[in-house]
């Protein structure tokens, strides 16, 4: 099988952008990253949101312009990343640079790690330098994802919007996406 690529969100991914949503929705998770809970009944309506977005057209006045990406593995869309293209107030504190899901039945086998490493690369193409992304503490997976990706923990605190512990993490991008490690 080829490797893992990310891909412009496009109609020739539809049924298994949909299939990918729906595993979401029948293990009860939340949608991450955000854009997961889109409405797509009408798919070229929701290309046009996705691809408005990146570009600040048709977002909320509290969002800032963000980029979505799908990870494709043979005939699968196998993950999810958003991309934001820069930080505000609340996304410092919660959100940061970059969400990321992987469909539930692909999981364990290095996707995760994989989808933030190309995440990254976009990210450095953004020219963003250092790029931040918060975790629950209760997620041990996201947090061995990031720090597998070269993801510096800088502080952990309850954040109240999430009711949850958070650990804000930062990864620099300078030279490109960091080596992982072993
Ligand atoms: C977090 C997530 C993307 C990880 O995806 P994945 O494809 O399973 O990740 P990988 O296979 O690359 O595994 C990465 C690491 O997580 C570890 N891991 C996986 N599941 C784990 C679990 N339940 N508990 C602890 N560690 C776990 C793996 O052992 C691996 O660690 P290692 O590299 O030290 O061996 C996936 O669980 C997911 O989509 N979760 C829901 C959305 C989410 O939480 N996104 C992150 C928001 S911050």
């Amino acid at each position: 099988m080829d490797a893992p690529r990310l891909v412009a969100p496009s109609a020739a991914w539809k049924d298994s952008y949909r299939s990918l949503v729906d595993e979401f929705a029948a293990s009860n998770e939340p949608a991450v990253p955000f854009t997961l809970a889109f409405p797509h009944e009408n798919f070229e309506a929701f290309l046009a949101e996705l691809a408005g977005a990146a570009r600040g057209v048709g977002i909320p006045s509290s969002f800032v312009p963000h980029s979505t990406f799908w990870l494709v593995r043979g005939a699968e869309v196998a993950g999810v990343s958003n991309l934001r293209h820069r930080l505000n107030d609340e996304l410092l504190i919660e959100g940061g640079h970059i969400g990321y899901g992987i469909r539930p039945s692909a999981r364990g086998q290095g996707l995760g790690r994989e989808i933030l490493r190309l995440t990254l690369l976009e990210a450095a193409r953004l020219d963003l330098g250092r790029v931040l992304l918060t975790c629950a503490k209760d997620n041990p997976a996201s947090a061995a994802v990031i720090a597998a990706n070269g993801g510096r923990l800088e502080s952990e605190a309850y954040v109240e919007a999430r009711g949850k512990v958070t650990q804000r993490w930062w990864i620099d991008v300078r030279g490109g996406a960091p080596a992982q490690s072993a």
